[in-house]
């Protein structure tokens, strides 16, 4: 007796077959690597949590972007780490920050290299939420839009090839465009972190990025880990607002979240695979309960399969070389 055909049997017995109708391809062509970037001169810091990762400053940012771009990964996506923080974010915006001499330096020394800047005040208030704090103690959304603007336009001049806002405010895929507009920069792209959960997978970059909000939390402005009709609203609200690609964070908790705003949007979406998603996978590789590659390929075909054309994950230089 055949078995039925819809079961791809013998398709899977040869390896060459089999590899011709996978339906979903994992190649360096669709990841970023993320940075931190850090001021120094020659420095390189490790992130306890983040085996694998440091905070680098330019001179090894610009010498390991050349690796990933060598390994085949087109971009990558800044996060910066100020001098000084302080209350207005001052060090997102400053034209002489660290992230605009960060983008500065890669496009000199990669031109072809793409290169997205996160755009979030987090990393640069010393208060550590993502936008500013009014008197009554809560974020102010409206002044906190400004301030965003003025950083992706900062960060657009200094050269960046597409601006990420991830800060959750409400209208400001609207904001950075009218301002990027205004401005002469009507083609820089805005990659919008549409569904950007209020998750506890981001414990180890808030040590990378000293961000850890010093008071409440930021489930005002993130969201719910309950709701996925709400991305789908948040992600239509971006389409309208101008954002050219959309995001969904984290990502290996949240697939159906992205597989729906695929679904939804038909625009390119990108995943970003989180620090905490890194650090489980690396605890449980180091103590011997995973096979590390098998579950990292895993983890990134299966967040490519359920509809990211992007994938931003920690691991992209070194799957890239795997790939080759
Ligand atoms: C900044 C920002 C965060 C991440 C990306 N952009 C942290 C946060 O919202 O607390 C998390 C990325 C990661 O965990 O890898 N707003």
């Amino acid at each position: 007796m055949a078995f039925p055909a819809t079961r791809m049997r013998r398709l899977r017995r040869t390896g060459v077959l089999r590899d011709m109708v996978r339906e979903t391809e994992l190649t360096p062509s669709h990841l970023v690597q993320p940075y931190f970037v850090e001021l120094g001169t020659d420095s390189r810091t490790p992130i306890s949590s983040m085996p694998g990762v440091d905070r680098l400053s330019i001179s090894h940012l610009v010498e390991e972007a050349g690796r990933a771009q060598e390994a085949g990964v087109p971009s990558v996506l800044l996060f910066g780490l100020p001098a000084e923080k302080d209350e207005r974010a001052s060090g997102a915006y400053d034209d002489e920050g660290v992230v605009q001499l960060a983008v500065r330096a890669l496009k000199e020394a990669h031109p072809d290299l793409a290169v997205i800047t996160d755009v979030c005040l987090c990393e640069y208030t010393s208060h550590g939420h993502c936008g500013v704090v009014g008197a009554d103690g809560q974020v102010d959304n409206d002044v906190s839009l400004e301030l965003l603007a003025k950083t992706a336009l900062s960060h657009a001049r200094a050269g960046a090839d597409a601006v990420a806002p991830s800060d959750m405010m409400d209208g400001r895929v609207a904001a950075l465009r009218s301002q990027l507009d205004a401005e002469d920069l009507k083609d820089t792209p805005i990659i919008a972190y549409s569904a950007k959960y209020a998750s506890a997978f981001y414990g180890p970059f808030r040590e990378a990025a000293d961000s850890a909000p010093a008071f409440g939390d930021r489930r005002s402005y993130q969201m719910d880990p309950a709701n996925s009709d709400e991305a789908v609203r948040e992600a239509l609200l971006d389409v309208e607002e101008g954002a050219d690609m959309l995001m969904v964070k984290p990502a290996m908790a949240y697939l159906d979240v992205l597989h729906r705003v695929k679904e939804a949007t038909k625009l390119p979406v990108a995943a970003y695979n989180v620090s905490g998603e890194y650090a489980m996978v690396e605890a449980a590789a180091a103590s011997g309960y995973l096979d590390r590659t098998a579950t990292v390929l895993e983890t990134l075909t299966s967040i490519r399969r359920a509809g990211a054309d992007v994938v931003i994950t920690y691991w992209a230089t070194e799957v890239a070389q795997w790939l080759r």
